[in-house]
């Protein structure tokens, strides 16, 4: 008896397995397209990325929409065409380290680089992802 209901259970097993294989391969073939679709990050591009997203850093996701980012708040506009919007680098950079200047002293947004939230370096950074989007 014992060994019927293995053998009924291995089978079984087997099934669900063979299944799961078929389901899960059309993913997989899709797989190479998506990341074709989505040009790689250079390694500071990659860094900003996380910066821009991580909740304890920018948090820039909290007020701003920005691809791929997930549940945004709507704060802020939506982070898209920075690099036609911002064609100085230096402005970019400017509004992130203190949008006081260009926005008036009310802004709700933080004032990234004057507060010390983040560093030099790391707005460089988000700058380097934000001209991607
Ligand atoms: C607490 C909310 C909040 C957070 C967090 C925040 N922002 Fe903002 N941000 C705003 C608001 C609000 C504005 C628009 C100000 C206005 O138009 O008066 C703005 C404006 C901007 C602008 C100018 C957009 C334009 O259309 O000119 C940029 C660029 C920007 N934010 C980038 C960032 C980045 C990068 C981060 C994360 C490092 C960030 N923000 C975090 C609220 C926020």
């Amino acid at each position: 008896m014992t060994s019927l209901i293995r053998a009924i259970t291995v089978s079984g097993a087997a099934v669900l397995f063979t299944t799961g294989l078929a389901l899960s391969a059309p993913s997989f073939a899709a797989e190479p397209a998506a990341a074709a679709a989505a040009p790689a990050l250079t390694k500071d591009q990659e860094e900003g990325k996380e910066i821009a997203f991580n909740k304890a850093q920018g948090n820039c996701l909290a007020c701003h929409a920005i691809s791929n980012g997930q549940l945004p708040g709507n704060i802020g506009p939506m982070l898209i065409a920075m690099k036609a919007r911002y064609p100085n680098k230096e402005d970019l950079f400017n509004v992130i380290w203190d949008p006081r200047k260009k926005f008036g002293r009310g802004v709700i947004m933080p004032p990234m680089g004057d507060h010390k939230i983040l560093t030099k370096e790391q707005i460089d950074k988000v700058v380097d992802y934000l001209y991607t989007l």
